[in-house]
């Protein structure tokens, strides 16, 4: 689907209420989430559910995320679902935890990608709250870019990314954690983290009182956990401080957040304006990682240098997110 309008910006009561006619309406509408902007669409209309599909450029066999409103809704997606699911769901819905489980017998495939499993969250914004609540659906929610790209976390980034090919987006301003959620497969005794995110395996551990393993992403089988993913335009390289440029080509783009790192660009004569600093801690990096690489990419450089973040336990979801941009 092309669409020739811009993409429309909705926002207040007035923008929640027309998101809410259009999704009713079988439309697909951008969504603010506390990870990313998601690209939502009655999860029980296949019809609407394709649309996200074609929009994205996403393959068929990628499955997406059905958003629900709390844990009350769980038993009308899965089956079997395990007495962990309502543990999690108490300590983290909404937020930004989603459960890979089996699926309800009348659910059709197409949300799920062909699979017999489905992914379920309850996102925290509260203007998706209240779409889901005055809608009564389950919406199917990607992330709100095309295949491959970068997550959008504003409006903004909606609308560059996704021009001509949806109808609107609903601000709801800067997405608070800014990586997309933790995914944790609760299909078997043993819980599998298949996607790190804000909430790490410690916190899941604590409320299960279960370990829970964290294989490599590359060790896994899911769909959509390619190796290249969540990339910008330019080409990103994951460097050590020593590694970083040591002299200016004025073609590349600089994301760092240690002082030493700081330090060597200066040496090298690096001009500011392409160099951002994020935090040196997980948590504030993480949101404002993607902002910073669609900044870098629109200054058109055609490299972008990443200082290596910490390799600790904290830094997983950011780790992940790097290793895929760097392809
Ligand atoms: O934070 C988030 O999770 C965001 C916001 C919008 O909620 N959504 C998001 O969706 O990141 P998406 O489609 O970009 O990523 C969903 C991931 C994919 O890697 C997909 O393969 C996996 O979830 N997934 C979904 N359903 C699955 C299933 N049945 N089996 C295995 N993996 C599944
Ligand atoms: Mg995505």
């Amino acid at each position: 689907m092309v669409l020739s309008e811009e993409v429309k910006v909705l926002s207040g009561d007035a923008g929640v209420q027309k998101t809410v006619e259009m999704l009713l309406e079988g439309q697909c509408v951008a969504l603010p989430t506390e990870t990313v902007y998601g690209l939502a669409a009655d999860a029980s209309n296949d019809t609407a559910v394709d649309s996200i599909f074609s929009a994205k450029q996403r393959p068929t066999d990628h499955p997406l995320i059905v958003h629900i409103a709390s844990a009350e809704q769980i038993s009308s997606w899965a089956r079997a679902i395990p007495a962990s699911a309502y543990l999690l769901a108490e300590a983290f819905w909404p937020g930004p935890l989603t459960f890979l489980l089996d699926k309800a017998p009348q659910i059709t495939t197409n949300v799920t990608g062909g699979r017999q499993t489905i992914a379920l969250r309850a996102p925290q914004h509260p203007m998706f709250q209240r779409v889901l609540i005055e809608s009564s659906l389950g919406l199917a929610a990607p992330s709100a870019n095309r295949y491959k790209q970068l997550s959008p976390t504003t409006a903004d980034q909606v609308v560059s990314g996704m021009q001509g090919r949806i109808a609107a987006v609903l601000d709801g301003g800067p997405c608070r954690f800014g990586l997309e959620s933790t995914i944790v497969d609760l299909t078997s005794t043993e819980l599998t983290i298949l996607r790190p995110g804000p909430i790490s395996r410690q916190e899941l551990e604590e409320v299960t009182g279960k370990p829970v393993l964290a294989p490599n992403e590359h060790d896994v089988a899911v769909p959509g956990n390619v190796a290249a993913h969540y990339q910008p335009a330019a080409m990103l390289k994951v460097l050590t401080v020593n590694e970083l440029e040591s002299s200016d080509d004025g073609a590349t783009g600089f994301l760092v957040w240690s002082d030493s790192a700081v330090q060597r660009l200066i040496d090298a004569h690096i001009p500011e304006e392409r160099v951002i600093r994020l935090a040196d801690n997980a948590q504030e990096y993480g949101s404002g990682l993607y902002s910073a690489l669609h900044r870098l990419d629109a200054l058109s450089v055609s490299r972008i240098q990443v200082e290596r973040p910490p390799a600790k336990d904290s830094w997983a979801a950011v780790n992940n997110r790097l290793l895929r941009a760097a392809g």
